[in-house]
C-alpha cells in the first residue's frame, strides 16, 4: 500500500514537474536560439549517437526531440546537435556533455549508441517511460567480470567500450520502466557523484560493486522492492555520500547497517523507510565504536513504517545528534519517547504518528524537555496512539511550536491554556479524543488559525469566551463535540473565520438574516449538517465554496444560490431538508460544481437545462424529491459524472443512452439500463447496475490530500524550512535540482498528511 502511495505520488507530481520542467525548457530554447552563432558544429559522431538514441523512441507526446533533426528541414531546428534541446556541449570542444531529458514522457528503449557520447558527464533520462534493461553503454567495461544478458536487446555481437563514458558524473534514470538486474558496471563508472536509480522495475541485487563509486554523493535506490540487499558493507566506501534512500528494500539482512551509516560521516540525508527494519538481527554493535567516534551527521532522518517497538531506541541513539532537523518514526509500534530524544538542540520535527504510545502526554512532554529539543521544536506530530490525561502545562517549554497534532489519542482531561499563549503556535488538532472542555472563559489572546476540536464532548464549554482572544482564528472544526441544544454565539465573534464546521452537535437554532448575512459575506466553507437547524435562507450575496446544510431543518426556495460568486462553489450538499421549489435557472454560476446533492427534499419542476453548464460535476443526487419531466439534453455535457442517483421522483421518458452504465434508481424512468422497462418493451431480466460507484469510494487518500487545499498550504509554508537548508540558490540549474529534491521530500509530507485526511469533507 505505501509503495503504491509513493508511486502514485510520484506519478501526480510528475505532472507538475513536467509543467515547470516545460518552462525551463522554454526558457532554454529561447536560450538557445539567442545565442551567438558559434565557429564550431558539433561531433559528427556523437550527433549520429543522438540521432540513433532518437531512433529508439517511439513516443515523444510533448515534441521534446522534435529539434533533433539530419537536415536543416525547419525554421527552429538544425543540424548541430549542439542546438538541440536537451543537449548541451562544451564550449571550446564542441563535445556533448550533457543530456537532460527530464520529465519529457519519452518512450522506448534506451540506445547503446549513448556511448559513443565520450564526454558525457550528465545524463539524465528520469521521468520517462524508457523501459528494457539498463544497456551496456555505461561504464568502461574493462573491471566487467560478469556479464548477464538475460533479457537484454542486443542481437549481434555485444560491444566492448574500453574506457568510455569515464567522464560521467551524474546518471539519474529514476522513474522509468527499466528491468533486469542493475548491472554491475554501473560500479565501474567512479566519477559518479550523483547515481538515480529509482523507481524502476529492476529485481535482483543490488550490486556492490556500487561501494566502488567512492565520489558519490547522492544514491537513490527507492521503491526497487523486488531488489535485495545481503549487507550493507559495500556502502562504507562511499564515505562522500550525503543522500541515501533505499525506501522499500529489504533490510532484513542487512547486519551492522547502524555502523556502517555512522561510518558515512557527510551523509545528512537517510530514508529507510519500509526496510522491514524491525527484522535486522544485529543492527548496531557497540563494540566496534567508541563514544569519540559515534557523532552522525545525519540532518534529516526518516524510519516510517518498519514496524520498530521501542528497542529500536539503542540503535536510534547513536544516530541522533545536535544536527539532527527532522526525525519520522510514523507508523512503527513505539510505546514510549526515551529522554534522548530531549537533547535534540535542532529538533525541528518530530512524528511519532501512528504507534502505541500509551502513556501521559505529560509524560512526553516531560521527556522531550529535559533538555534542549523543546527550544527548536516546530512541529510536534503524535496522531493516532494512546496518550492520555490532558494537553498539559509543560508544554509552556516548547516555545517555537507551531503544529501540535494530537488528534485521536485517548486524552481525556483538559486542554491547558498555555497552549492558547504559545508565542508561536498556528494550528492545533485534538480530533478524536475525550476532552471535556477546550477553553475557559478569559484566554488571552492566541495566535492560533487553525483550530480541529471534533468528536469530544465539550459539554462545559462555557458559551461566552472573551472573543478578541480568538480573533485570528481562520478555521474551526467543532463537529460531533455535543454542543447543543444552544448555539455557541461565541463562534459568531470569531472576525476572521472563513472555515467552520459545527456539524453533528444537536443544535436547535434559527438563524435570522443577519447571521446569514455575515456567514455567506465571510465564509468559504460552512458545514452544519446534521443538526436541527430550521428556517429559510435569504438571498444573501456569498463567496462560498463548499456549503453543507444537509440534515436539518431548513425550508423555503434556494433563490440564494444565484447570489454565490460566479465559479466559486465546488460543494452543495442540501439534502434531507424541507426546501422547496425549482432548481434556480442560474447553474451556468457552477462551472467548478464537482458535488451536488439535493436529495430528500421537496422540490419540484424539471430539470433547468443550465444543468448542462456544470461541467465539473461527479456527483449529481436529486433523490426522494417531487422532479417531474424529462432529463435536460444538456445533461450528458456533464462529462465527469461518475455517480447519479435520481430515484424516488417523478421524472418521466426513457434514460437517454448517454447515461449509459452509471447508476439509476429512478420509479418514474424507464428502458436500460434500468431494471425496470419501458412500456410495451419486453421483459427482460437486467442486471442492477452499481452500487456506490462515486461517493468517495474511488478516491484514495492521496488524492484527497491533493484536492484539500489547506494541506498543501501548510506544507509548502513548514517543509521549506529543512529544505532550504540542502538548496544552495545558484541559478536555474541549481533551482531545477531543487524541484528535484521537491520530489523526495514531498512523498515525506505525502505521509505525513495522511494524518489529516480524517478532516477531508470526501471521507
Ligand atoms: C565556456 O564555458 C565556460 C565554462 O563552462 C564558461 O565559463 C565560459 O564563459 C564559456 N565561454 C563562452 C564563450 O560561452
Ligand atoms: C559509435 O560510433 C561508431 C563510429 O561512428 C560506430 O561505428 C558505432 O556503431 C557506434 N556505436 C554505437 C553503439 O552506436
Ligand atoms: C569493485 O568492487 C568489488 C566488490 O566490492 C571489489 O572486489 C573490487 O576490488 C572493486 N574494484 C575497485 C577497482 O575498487
Ligand atoms: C521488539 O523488537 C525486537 C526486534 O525487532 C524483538 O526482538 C523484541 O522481541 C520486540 N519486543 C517486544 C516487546 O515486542
Ligand atoms: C576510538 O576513537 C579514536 C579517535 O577517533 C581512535 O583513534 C581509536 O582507534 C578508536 N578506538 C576503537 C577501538 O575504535
Ligand atoms: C483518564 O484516563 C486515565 C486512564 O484511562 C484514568 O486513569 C483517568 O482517571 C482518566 N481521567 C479522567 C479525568 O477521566
Ligand atoms: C471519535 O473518537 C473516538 C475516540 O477517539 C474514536 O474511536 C472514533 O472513531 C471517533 N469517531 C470519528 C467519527 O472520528
Ligand atoms: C428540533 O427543534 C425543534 C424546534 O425548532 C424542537 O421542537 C425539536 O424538539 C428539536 N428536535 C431535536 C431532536 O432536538
Ligand atoms: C429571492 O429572490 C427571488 C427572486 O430573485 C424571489 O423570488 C424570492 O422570493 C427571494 N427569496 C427570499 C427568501 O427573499
Ligand atoms: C433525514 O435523516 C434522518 C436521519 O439522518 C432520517 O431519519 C430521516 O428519515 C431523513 N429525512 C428524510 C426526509 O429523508
Ligand atoms: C453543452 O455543450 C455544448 C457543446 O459543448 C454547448 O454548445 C451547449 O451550449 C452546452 N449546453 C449547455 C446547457 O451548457
Amino acid at each position: 500500500m505505501a509503495k503504491q502511495i509513493l508511486y502514485k505520488h510520484f506519478v501526480l507530481l510528475a505532472a507538475f514537474f513536467f509543467f515547470i520542467h516545460s518552462l525551463l525548457v522554454l526558457a532554454s530554447l529561447i536560450d538557445t536560439t539567442s545565442r551567438q552563432a558559434r565557429d564550431f558544429k558539433c561531433i559528427e559522431k556523437e550527433r549520429q549517437a543522438l540521432l540513433h538514441f532518437k531512433s529508439y523512441i517511439y513516443q515523444d507526446p510533448m515534441g521534446f526531440l522534435s529539434t533533433w533533426t539530419q537536415y536543416e528541414k525547419r525554421e527552429e531546428a538544425t543540424s548541430d546537435c549542439c542546438e538541440w534541446s536537451g543537449v548541451t556541449c562544451n564550449n571550446q570542444t564542441g563535445h556533448v556533455t550533457t543530456l537532460d531529458l527530464y520529465g519529457g514522457y519519452l518512450e522506448g528503449k534506451i540506445s547503446p549508441s549513448l556511448v559513443n557520447l565520450t564526454y558525457l558527464s550528465h545524463l539524465d533520462l528520469s521521468f520517462n517511460h524508457f523501459y528494457g534493461p539498463i544497456p551496456m553503454f555505461i561504464g568502461s567495461m574493462t573491471q566487467l567480470r560478469h556479464l548477464d544478458l538475460q533479457g537484454s536487446y542486443f542481437n549481434g555481437n555485444i560491444p566492448m567500450f574500453n574506457g568510455s563514458m569515464t567522464h560521467l558524473r551524474y546518471l539519474d534514470l529514476r522513474d522509468n520502466e527499466l528491468t533486469g538486474n542493475i548491472p554491475i558496471f554501473i560500479g565501474s563508472i567512479t566519477q559518479l557523484r550523483y547515481l538515480g536509480l529509482g523507481l524502476n522495475y529492476f529485481h535482483g541485487p543490488i550490486p556492490m560493486e556500487l561501494g566502488n563509486l567512492t565520489k558519490l554523493q547522492q544514491l537513490y535506490l527507492y521503491s526497487l522492492s523486488n531488489c535485495t540487499i545481503k549487507n550493507l558493507n559495500w556502502l562504507s566506501h562511499l564515505s562522500h555520500l550525503k543522500g541515501l534512500y533505499m525506501d522499500g528494500i529489504s533490510l532484513a539482512k542487512a547486519n551492522n547497517w547502524v555502523n556502517v551509516i555512522l561510518g558515512l560521516k557527510k551523509l545528512s540525508f537517510l530514508s529507510l523507510s519500509e526496510c522491514d527494519l524491525s527484522q535486522v538481527m544485529n543492527p548496531y554493535s557497540y563494540s566496534s565504536f567508541n563514544s569519540s567516534s559515534t557523532s552522525s551527521s545525519i540532518v534529516c532522518l526518516y524510519l516510517i513504517h518498519n514496524n520498530l517497538n521501542s528497542s529500536m531506541y539503542h540503535w536510534l541513539f547513536p544516530l541522533t545528534s545536535n544536527k539532527l532537523e527532522w526525525l519520522y518514526l510514523h507508523n512503527n509500534k513505539l510505546d514510549g519517547i526515551p529522554k534522548f530524544l530531549g537533547n535534540l538542540c535542532s529538533l525541528t520535527l518530530l512524528s511519532i504518528t501512528k504507534n502505541s504510545l500509551s502513556i501521559k502526554f505529560y509524560n512526553l512532554l516531560a521527556n522531550l524537555s529535559s533538555g534542549c529539543t523543546s527550544i527548536a521544536l516546530e512541529g510536534l506530530f503524535v496522531s493516532h496512539n494512546q496518550l492520555t490525561g490532558s494537553v498539559s502545562n509543560n508544554i509552556q517549554k516548547f516555545s517555537s511550536l507551531k503544529y501540535l497534532f494530537l488528534d485521536n489519542n485517548q486524552l481525556n482531561e483538559t486542554i491547558s491554556e498555555i497552549v492558547w499563549r504559545l508565542p508561536k503556535v498556528q494550528e492545533l488538532d485534538v480530533s478524536s479524543n475525550f476532552l471535556k472542555s477546550f477553553i475557559s472563559e478569559y484566554v488571552g489572546e492566541t495566535k492560533i488559525l487553525r483550530l480541529y476540536l471534533s468528536n469530544n464532548s465539550f459539554e462545559g464549554t462555557p458559551s461566552n469566551i472573551h472573543m478578541s482572544d480568538l480573533s485570528n482564528i481562520q478555521e474551526i472544526n467543532i463537529s460531533s463535540c455535543k454542543l447543543g441544544p444552544h448555539f455557541p454565539n461565541w463562534i459568531l465573534k470569531l472576525k476572521n473565520l472563513t472555515h467552520l464546521n459545527i456539524a453533528n452537535n444537536r443544535i436547535s437554532y434559527t438563524f435570522s438574516i443577519h447571521f446569514w448575512n455575515m456567514w455567506f459575506s465571510q465564509f468559504i466553507d460552512i458545514d452544519l449538517s446534521s443538526n436541527n437547524f430550521s428556517g429559510s435562507i435569504p438571498n444573501v450575496s456569498s463567496g462560498l465554496q463548499r456549503l453543507d446544510l444537509s440534515h436539518n431543518k431548513f425550508y423555503g426556495q434556494i433563490s440564494f444560490l444565484c447570489q454565490i460568486t460566479y465559479g466559486s462553489l465546488y460543494f452543495l450538499d442540501l439534502s434531507n431538508n424541507s426546501f422547496i421549489g425549482e432548481i434556480p435557472d442560474c447553474l451556468w454560476h457552477f462551472k467548478e460544481l464537482q458535488v451536488l446533492n439535493l436529495g430528500h427534499n421537496k422540490f419540484s419542476g424539471r430539470l433547468p437545462i443550465s444543468i448542462g453548464y456544470l461541467i465539473s460535476l461527479e456527483v449529481l443526487q436529486l433523490d426522494n424529491n417531487n422532479f417531474s419531466g424529462e432529463l435536460p439534453l444538456s445533461l450528458q455535457n456533464c462529462t465527469r459524472l461518475t455517480f447519479l442517483e435520481l430515484g424516488v421522483n417523478k421524472f418521466s421518458g426513457y434514460v437517454p443512452v448517454w447515461i449509459g452504465e452509471r447508476y439509476i434508481g429512478n420509479v418514474g424512468l424507464c428502458g436500460l439500463p434500468l431494471t425496470k422497462y419501458c412500456p410495451g418493451d419486453k421483459e427482460l431480466e437486467a442486471p442492477i447496475i452499481g452500487q456506490n460507484e462515486g461517493g468517495g469510494e474511488g478516491i484514495d487518500e492521496l488524492d484527497r490530500l491533493f484536492l484539500i487545499g489547506g494541506a498543501s498550504g501548510f506544507a509548502t509554508g513548514f517543509w521549506m524550512v529543512c529544505c532550504g537548508l540542502h538548496v544552495n540558490w545558484h541559478g536555474r540549474n541549481e533551482f531545477f535540482r531543487f524541484l528535484d529534491n521537491v520530489k523526495d521530500w514531498v512523498y515525506i509530507k505525502v505521509t505525513l498528511f495522511i494524518a489529516r485526511q480524517q478532516r477531508a469533507p470526501w471521507v
